[in-house]
């Protein structure tokens, strides 16, 4: 079993790369399987998740080569298997993709119930009330999840809820779907338009992401031979500017959108938090006290459930009383139970927390129960006075590449320890 062990009390400084888009990279690879060719895929985050995808591909036929560690190209002319293996396709959230991909392409697929990190109840019936509006005939049960059609017609479909693996789910199902397909009340998150952009590329013809209305006319067919490159990471880069100010270090963040950061720019210069736009780089620094704020979670343009560990840690040690309302998931306030074990004064009931800043938080052992609490618990345990020994790091794994190599970069004392 793996941990990171960290000396605290530092402060971040220099430069950090951001990788490709972990959410963008595991919609877009189950994509490939609807193209009849080779497509390439450049800037593909080095992450597990994406590994775990890579190997499902290999076993319904496709032919998935890395040409250097962020180069994968992926042959899906021959497909062999529309059953994707269960044991490897519950292991993660994002498996439910193959589902609309292979609907698309074999109108047929098999795959295990998705897994993924514990956030409380996920369900996916906008998912399957979607596949069933194409004409899809879904049975689930077992612990699987089978979809079939003799063919798929575009249809109207309104989702009930905003969901970004719904929206991107149907978008998959209906590009080769006949006739025109219209999502209402979709999401809008970055990783949903690079899906489009890159369908697109390959010949689909989708209108609208990144609006409230995704319009998809059906095509023949998708072709290949293109190269793609994926969106630099959203969730990675809000984490950076987030050590920034939590640490009052300086970072420069290289191979960003800052556009998709509005959202979290604002919250941090509420902060006392400085930012500096350099187009593809962002600099977010600061040197004073951590104002109090309060935060509501919600989709895309709203603020990231996917970052809201990470700003409870800095509020956790901010000049007075924040609250943080978690509008998306059940579940999400777990890591403040290892903030309390390091000195901070958090309560939370339901989907509520109160954050009584604290003037400093100190090492201890900290479990992370998902992936972006693992992230929160890296920058507390760099913050904090002496040691942490963060577990269940393969959470971590999951989303941020070499992430410990990255943060020794900027100063922090991190060591990846495999113990018996
Ligand atoms: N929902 C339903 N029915 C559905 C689908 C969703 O009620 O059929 C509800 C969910 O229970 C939740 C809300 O709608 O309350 C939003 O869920 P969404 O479908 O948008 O989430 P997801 O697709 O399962 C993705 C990301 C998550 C991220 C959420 C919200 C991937 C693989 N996962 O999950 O990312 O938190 O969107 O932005 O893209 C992470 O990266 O750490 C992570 C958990």
């Amino acid at each position: 079993m793996e941990k990171f062990v960290i000396e605290g009390n530092t402060r971040l400084c220099g430069e950090v790369e951001i990788s490709g888009a972990k959410n963008a990279a595991v919609a877009i690879l189950p994509a490939t399987l609807l193209i009849d060719g080779i497509t390439t895929l450049e800037n593909v985050p080095n992450i597990s998740d994406v590994k775990i995808i890579c190997e499902i591909l290999c076993s319904l036929g496709a032919k998935v080569t890395w040409t250097d560690i962020h180069t994968v190209v992926v042959d899906s002319t021959n497909l062999t298997c529309t059953h994707a293996p269960l044991e490897m396709t519950s292991k993660f959230r994002a498996s439910y993709y193959l589902l609309g991909a292979l609907l698309g392409r074999c109108k047929d697929v098999e795959v295990g119930l998705p897994g993924g990190c514990n956030l409380g109840a996920r369900p996916i019936d906008q998912h399957i009330k979607g596949f069933e509006a194409l004409g899809a005939e879904v049975e689930y049960g077992q612990g699987k999840i089978n979809a079939k059609a003799d063919e798929l017609i575009g249809n109207s479909i309104y989702f009930d809820v905003v969901s970004v693996g719904a929206t991107i789910n149907l978008i998959l199902a209906s590009v080769l779907a006949k006739g025109t397909t219209v999502l209402d009340n979709v999401a809008k998150e970055p990783h949903i338009v690079d899906v489009a952009n890159f369908l697109t590329t390959v010949g689909a013809d989708i209108r609208g992401a990144g609006t409230d209305v995704i319009k998809i006319n059906g095509v023949e067919k998708l072709t290949g031979n293109h190269t793609y490159s994926i969106v630099p990471d959203q969730i990675e880069t809000g984490t950076f500017m987030l050590a920034a100010l939590a640490s009052k270090g300086d970072i420069l963040i290289k191979n960003c959108i800052y556009e998709h950061m509005d959202c979290l720019s604002a919250k941090i210069l509420e902060m006392g938090g400085k930012i500096e736009n350099f187009g593809d780089s962002i600099r977010v620094y600061s040197d004073s006290k951590i104002h109090p704020t309060n935060i509501k979670t919600l989709p895309y343009p709203g603020f990231p459930t996917d970052l809201q560990p990470q700003i409870g840690v800095a509020l956790s040690i901010a000049d007075g009383t924040s609250i943080i309302n978690e509008s998306i998931w059940d579940s999400r306030f777990q890591y403040t139970n290892e903030l309390n074990k390091m000195g901070a004064k958090i309560t939370s009931q339901g989907k509520t927390a109160i954050f009584e800043g604290v003037e400093k938080l100190t090492g201890a052992p900290l479990y992370a129960s998902d992936l972006r609490a693992g992230a929160a618990l890296l920058i507390a345990g760099i913050i904090a006075d002496g040691k942490s020994e963060i577990y269940n790091i393969h959470y971590i794994d999951r989303g941020y590449e070499n992430i410990e190599e990255k943060l020794r970069k900027l100063g922090a004392k991190i060591e990846r320890i495999n113990e018996e």
